[in-house]
């Protein structure tokens, strides 16, 4: 492995569809972009493992949430997801529907062509992670313009309101580059990373008080 570069836009841009835009992988080819039941799983369940230790004050140096929502898996948001990581460009769809959120990740490997095992935990983790450089606080412009010390992708992983997620994901070699790359995309929706809002309300879990019910995940809230 070479490096891990992860990247997203804290400022949600709101254009429609462009209807053309259809060139697939021009980099290379992909080996491999089915999503499995189990990544759809994996997805979820690293969101709501962190968005619950997130609410219950359980991780360092962050208030507990009192508005959490469960994260469920939107088909929708993943065929976008997928159509987009299929372009192989490590670059933010400008035209993905209207208040969608969204989360890149992408693993360079070194050497000649192999088969890569694909992981979305690993690459929701690497976005979780930027909770060490976030102090909770009103997102601001600037936020995301040093890449290492970013914190976008971790607000929108626990931007209470957010609650679908839909991810997809391509593995291929990059001809021009001679390295294996899989990029990862998460859409969201509603969208997070709004300017000048809190990413959630901070205090005890308190589901009723913010007009929802408690999901079945502890610390979680469901409309
Ligand atoms: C995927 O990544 C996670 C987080 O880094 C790690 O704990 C897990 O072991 C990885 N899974 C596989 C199959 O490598």
């Amino acid at each position: 492995m070479v490096s891990i570069y992860s990247y997203c836009l804290i400022y949600v841009s709101l254009i429609g569809y462009l209807a053309s835009v259809t060139h697939a992988c021009t980099n290379g080819e992909i080996n491999d972009n089915t999503v499995t039941e189990k990544d759809i799983s994996d997805v979820i369940q690293a969101h709501n493992d962190y968005r619950a230790t997130v609410a219950l004050g359980q991780l360092d140096d962050q208030p507990p949430a009192q508005n959490m929502q469960e994260m469920t898996w939107d088909n929708k948001l993943a065929e976008r997801a997928q159509y987009w990581a299929d372009q192989c460009n490590f670059k933010h769809d400008e035209n993905r529907e209207e208040k969608t959120g969204q989360n890149l990740y992408i693993i360079y490997y070194g050497g000649s062509h192999a088969e890569r095992q694909h992981n979305f935990t690993a690459a929701i983790k690497s976005w979780y992670d930027e909770n060490q450089y976030y102090k909770y606080k009103k997102l601001q412009k600037g936020d995301s313009r040093d890449p290492r010390t970013q914190t976008g992708h971790y607000t929108q992983v626990v931007w209470a309101n957010t609650n679908k997620v839909g991810c997809g994901f391509a593995s291929y070699y990059h001809t021009g580059k001679k390295q294996d790359q899989i990029l990862y995309v998460c859409n969201y929706a509603p969208a997070g990373n709004y300017e000048g809002e809190y990413p959630y309300i901070k205090g005890e879990p308190n589901c009723e008080g913010n007009g929802m019910s408690n999901s079945d995940i502890d610390g979680l809230c469901k409309k």
